[in-house]
């Protein structure tokens, strides 16, 4: 049985059989993932990579945590996009979206993936109540976003802490030798981690770029690998005995929704802890497909909370999505029970005894049901308990289905040009040196 297995029992059967006329073409395109031919193969370091590096990785991280000389109770992550995306979600999946400070982990606060000044002052202000350190992540080491709110933070830390302190308070993932951020780190004096050269960011969170903040802030990094690497041991069978994986099928049904007239995707998770996940799926599949002109547009939603208020469009508007469902097993730890009162005067006496991880579940059901009827395809991702290892296998089904999804569009799913025409403008409007030509362009354009 795969780690992640997938459902197809609410599409319709022509839809199924055309996701099935893809599957030839989906192994092909593993394999030449798997062997880095494909479109963008420089930028696919990241397949396979627990058994490749992961290991001495967390060994390499581990070790360096247990050497801090100094007690934290806050991690700063500073980063945006794929810097920082795959933390957040892997670190909410895995203690929940509202941190009551009770669980076994140190808590993590996100800084530099908005250019919010009132965000930005309010996490200034909390600093004082804790003991911080800070991981700055950025591949480039330019990026305005993470690179704006650094600056902030080091005058803050190099302030209270002094520089000496500040600097070993201060842990830099970026590129192994180039970059602002890689020459600040020498200058400073910083730890550093390297975001591999042959790994994108969205494709990032199994390196360093997921695994050091993971690790800082207690989280069973080890475990994570391990659960990837499950993935990627069943796609290498996958592709010595040619049989379909869920992976591969997941993007086959992608593409033959899209081929088929979808232009939407909705993930739906019935888990507020998994809606920083959704935030990562949507730009895992987001940078990576939509290109010229293609790919469904990732959207995600929490239930039962979004049926309040897209359930009406979901079940009844435009049909030109599919819905994915992803849910974990529950745990008996969860068990919550709803209970009996006398009067019953909320009339919920009929649900008495059952727990409610059992009442969201008919809900789902419910759901999945009332949206096939009204005609969507209703997908579903299942997993195992909601954990590190379940993350892990997670991350890696989602990439690798990402991939080859874009390779089946005929698109390359590494790279992202269509991100640089707002960094331009950006750059041109506040008057970046190099910039000028574009500046002109852009305020004749307002002017007129
Ligand atoms: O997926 C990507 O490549 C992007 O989201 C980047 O991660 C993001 O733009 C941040 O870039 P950098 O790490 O260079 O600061």
């Amino acid at each position: 049985m795969a780690s992640v297995e997938l459902s197809l029992q609410f599409v319709a059967k022509e839809l199924v059989e055309e996701a099935q006329s893809w599957r030839a073409q989906a192994l092909t395109h593993l394999q030449m993932l798997a062997d880095g031919r494909c479109a963008g193969g420089e930028w696919t370091g990241w397949y396979d990579y627990p058994q490749k590096n992961g290991r001495d990785l967390t060994k390499q991280i581990t070790s360096f945590s247990k050497s801090l000389g100094f007690s934290y109770d806050l991690v700063i992550v500073v980063g945006i996009g794929g810097s920082y995306l795959g933390t957040r979600a892997l670190a909410e999946a895995l203690s929940g979206k509202e941190d009551f400070g009770q669980g076994p982990y140190k808590k993590i606060v996100y800084a530099g993936h908005h250019l919010a000044a009132s965000e930005l002052a309010d996490l200034l202000s909390a600093l004082d109540h804790h003991e911080p350190l800070i991981n700055v992540i950025s591949k480039s080491g330019t990026t305005t976003e993470p690179a704006v709110a650094f600056r902030l933070l080091r005058q803050y830390m190099e302030k209270r802490f002094g520089k000496e302190e500040a600097s070993r308070r201060i842990i830099a993932t970026t590129d192994e030798s180039k970059g602002a951020l890689r020459q600040l780190a020498e200058k400073e004096g910083y730890e550093t981690f390297v975001v591999p050269d042959d790994i994108g960011g969205r494709y990032s969170v199994l390196s360093a770029v997921g695994m050091v903040p993971l690790t800082l802030a207690g989280y069973d990094a080890v475990a994570i690998q391990e659960g990837a690497h499950s993935v990627f041991q069943e796609l290498s069978q996958t592709l010595q005995s040619k049989t379909p994986h869920p992976a591969l099928d997941y993007a086959c049904l992608r593409h033959a929704a899209h081929e088929t007239g979808a232009a939407v995707e909705v993930l739906a998770m019935a888990e507020p802890r998994l809606t920083s996940f959704g935030e990562w799926w949507k730009q895992l599949f987001g940078e990576s497909e939509g290109k010229g002109g293609k790919g469904l547009f990732p959207a995600s939603v929490v239930y039962t909370t979004d049926l309040h208020s897209l359930g009406q469009y979901l079940q009844d508007g435009k049909r030109h999505f599919v819905e994915t469902f992803l849910s974990f097993q529950s745990s008996p730890d969860d068990a919550l029970i709803v209970q009996y009162v006398e009067d019953d005067l909320d009339q919920l006496n009929y649900l008495a005894g059952k727990p409610i991880d059992e009442v969201n579940e008919q809900a789902v059901l419910a759901t999945k049901l009332a949206h096939h009827g009204g005609g969507v395809p209703c997908a579903a991702i299942e997993c195992g308990p909601l954990g590190e290892q379940t993350m892990g296998a997670l991350v890696a089904f989602f990439e690798v289905s990402c991939a080859v999804s874009g390779l089946l569009l005929g698109v390359n799913p590494f790279d992202q040009p269509g991100v640089e025409a707002y960094k331009e403008n950006m750059f041109a409007l506040l008057g970046k040196k190099g910039f000028e030509p574009q500046r002109e362009k852009l305020l004749a354009q307002i002017q007129k």
